[in-house]
């Protein structure tokens, strides 16, 4: 860390200069408080490629990076299957660690990580970006402020076109995980950080070599809500989502692709009106079909942008100054949603989460 006309600016290794890489990148620079200061990446043109773009190293060799005492962060935007291996040594070298979602493929892996950034005296924050949109935080305070009454249904849609990454990693379930860890996992966090555990989950999922891949989830909260997160690797595009949030007294709606996205419908609402509210105008996108990549959502409401928000509490997280919204501990609980519904997916029986 340094400090540039008064401000303490972290110095930062970005860990694979992919999709995330890239988009983390552009966080940086439009932050005060975070300068890129290495590009790692197995492939020295892609490093070259991103670290052009923010005055940053290029390496293909990790401890070019964290053997610089200058360097007091690292961010992990690599495949999933290489995020312990990659966090650990990181933490081992005294930086911390900001991974992208998910935190791993199985919870001994992720509770592994987590054992060692405390070991090491380190700070873990894992990407669960949802929980800095909007509109999704716009929904939750609804729910535990008690707006929406008492909550009965939730319905909740994240649908695109096949990732494409790096060597097709997406498309090996045991790198990436398959759809419902991978993406659908957003969702599981969501329900979570609104309704607290899970009780049970039953899944079906549809998969074929093209590849194109779809889950349906039933989730049944320990509170008594009743959720339907639907995950899709199979749509043609552009990448959206959607929910739909019901409680005795209203109901709030979003849609990514519509152009007043948000909407509440309250029984009794301030004003005296009929309750109806929008958000801000614009759609989201992602990559339509046939552009290689992956579909990053983009938040319709652009003016609070959620990477740039999380990326920014992580780095005030690890000057000490705030509790982050995401703890290790909550990933963890997402993948382990994540685990128990890709079983009831193979095995066709209902999940319980104890
Ligand atoms: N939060 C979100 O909205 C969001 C969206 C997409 C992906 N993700 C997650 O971000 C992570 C990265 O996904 P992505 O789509 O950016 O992947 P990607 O395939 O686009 O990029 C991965 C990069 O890692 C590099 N790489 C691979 N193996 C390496 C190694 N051993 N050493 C150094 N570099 C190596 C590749 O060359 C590539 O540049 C995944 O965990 C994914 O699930 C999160």
């Amino acid at each position: 860390m340094t400090r540039e006309r008064g401000v303490r600016v972290h110095k930062v290794a970005i860990w694979g200069a992919g999709t995330m890489g890239r988009v983390h990148a552009g966080c940086y620079q439009r932050s005060e408080e975070g300068r890129v200061a290495y590009v790692i990446d197995q492939d020295l043109g892609k490093a070259q490629e991103l670290a052009s773009t923010c005055g940053a190293l290029p390496t293909t060799d990790p401890e070019a990076a964290l053997t610089d005492p200058e360097v007091d962060v690292v961010d992990v935007c690599l495949p999933t299957y290489l995020h312990r291996e990659s966090v650990e040594q990181a933490a081992r070298s005294g930086k911390h660690v900001l991974c992208e979602k998910p935190v791993a493929l199985s919870t001994e892996d992720a509770k592994a990580m987590i054992d060692t950034c405390r070991a090491c005296g380190v700070k873990l924050g894992i990407a669960h970006v949802l929980r800095y949109f909007p509109e999704y935080e716009t929904a939750r305070h609804m729910i535990t402020s008690g707006e929406l009454g008492h909550i009965g249904t939730v319905r909740l849609s994240r649908v695109g076109p096949f990732p494409r990454g790096w060597a097709d990693w997406y498309a090996d379930e045991g790198r990436s995980g398959g759809v419902l860890l991978d993406l659908s996992i957003h969702d599981f966090d969501f329900l979570r950080w609104c309704f607290g555990p899970v009780d049970h989950v039953y899944a079906r999922k549809v998969r074929n070599d093209r590849p194109l891949e779809y889950a349906l989830v039933v989730v049944r909260m320990k509170n008594g809500v009743i959720a339907h997160v639907e995950g899709s690797w199979a749509h043609p595009g552009p990448f959206s989502y959607r929910f739909e949030i019901c409680g005795s007294s209203g109901m709030i709606e979003y849609d990514s692709l519509k152009s007043r996205p948000l909407s509440v419908a309250t029984a009794v609402s301030p004003g005296g009106g009929n309750g109806e509210a929008a958000g801000g105008s614009g759609s989201g996108s992602g990559d339509g079909g046939g552009t290689p990549g992956v579909a990053v959502p983009e938040s319709p409401l652009r003016d609070r942008e959620p990477y740039l928000r999380e990326i920014r509490e992580f780095l005030a997280y690890v000057r000490g100054e705030c509790t982050p919204r995401v703890l290790p501990e909550d990933a963890v609980a997402a993948l382990e949603i994540s685990l128990a519904a890709t079983r009831s997916a193979c095995t066709g029986k209902v999940v319980s989460m104890g």
